[in-house]
């Protein structure tokens, strides 16, 4: 697979993959993306069968601007908020589709919504505007495994079976961004942790329910078994048993530490390192990781949902489908 360039030349190259119907994996603010024409119903197939995702899990569809945006879906005064605030961002908003909205039914996986977000990556906006279609992106990794944050870890997974990667460097924020739907009665709900903590939302927009709360279905995609790296994760773990790799956070178990994701206990700093030291920690072949106490506030609970789903059993990847 091809490694572009990401000067113009490169981002055309790469453009010109898309628009021909492949796959181009891309660097976004979040995590690595794998990217197909939106419109096209083969490219938008070929994403499911690359990744081995099953076909009931919608994806997300990046836009370069609020206003491309509102060619595809429609916005209540919620939505048009969220957007003002924090797009170009780490969050994505699931709302209706416009009538005759050109984007593949199937990134919806059926549904009347689609997920949808304004990256906040230059190189991915860019290249968004170079292939001057919307891009549907999911994660660029094999379904059920740890989310990308370094074109070596596309590579490592998805040799062979896509056209290329556009190497931006190191995904600054580290996990996916936050996906928020909306209830009925149009009220804000938070259907996946990221990016974007729920006390930035709520400074934005009031009270944003979670989809435990609503009621409603979560995304589909929340897989109990998730991110999950090749070993066995034990979590809340204050103490490291013979044959652990132990990932700490701040400075109590920092002694027993084979990486700490943040000496000084800092969450935006763990974020974005928390995945590169899962993908890490399975390189070194560590069959077991023990992960010490993570705060649950702000981007805490981000990392320590990820975590749950790592820690999960791997059979519950076949068995929890909503
Ligand atoms: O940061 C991110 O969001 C990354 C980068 C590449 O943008 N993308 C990403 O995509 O994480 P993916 O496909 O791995 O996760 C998409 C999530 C899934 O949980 C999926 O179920 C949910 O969004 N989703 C997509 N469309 C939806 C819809 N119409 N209704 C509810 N949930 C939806
Ligand atoms: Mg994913």
């Amino acid at each position: 697979m091809k490694i572009f360039k990401t000067d113009k030349n490169g981002l055309q190259e790469a453009a010109t993959e898309i628009r021909a119907g492949k796959l181009v994996a891309f660097a976004t603010e979040t995590v690595y993306g794998l990217g197909a024409d939106a419109t096209n119903d083969r490219a938008v197939a070929s994403i499911y069968e690359a990744k081995g995702r099953p076909s009931f899990n919608p994806l997300i569809v990046h836009v370069p601007s609020l206003a491309k945006a509102k060619e595809y879906v429609t916005f209540n005064g919620t939505a048009e908020r969220l957007a003002a605030t924090f797009w170009p961002g780490a969050l994505t908003l699931v709302l209706p589709r416009v009538e005759g909205c050109p984007v593949s039914r199937l990134a919806s996986a059926g549904l009347d919504t689609l997920a949808i977000r304004v990256p906040g990556h230059k190189l991915a906006l860019e290249f968004l505007k170079c292939c001057d279609r919307p891009l549907a992106a999911p994660s660029a990794n094999p379904s059920g495994g740890i989310s990308p944050t370094k074109a070596q870890h596309v590579i490592d997974g998805l040799a062979g079976r896509i056209a290329g990667v556009l190497d931006g460097g190191s995904c600054p924020v580290g996990v996916e961004s936050t996906v928020v739907g909306f209830s009925d009665k149009g009220e804000p709900v938070l259907l996946r942790p990221g990016g974007i903590t729920q006390e930035a939302l709520e400074a934005s927009v009031g009270p944003v329910l979670s989809h435990t709360a609503d009621g409603t279905t979560p995304s589909p995609g929340m897989l109990l078994s998730h991110y999950a790296p090749n070993a066995a994760v034990r979590l809340n773990a204050t103490t490291k048993e013979p044959g652990e790799a132990y990932l700490a956070f701040g400075r109590d178990y920092d002694a027993i530490a084979d990486v700490n994701l943040s000496v000084n206990g800092d969450l935006t700093e763990a974020t974005a390192l928390l995945f590169s030291a899962l993908h890490f920690l399975d390189e070194m072949k560590f069959t077991r990781i023990a992960v010490g106490p993570i705060p649950e506030v702000g981007l805490g609970v981000a990392i320590n949902d990820r975590l749950r789903r790592a820690a999960a059993p791997k059979h519950e990847k076949e068995t929890v489908g909503t």
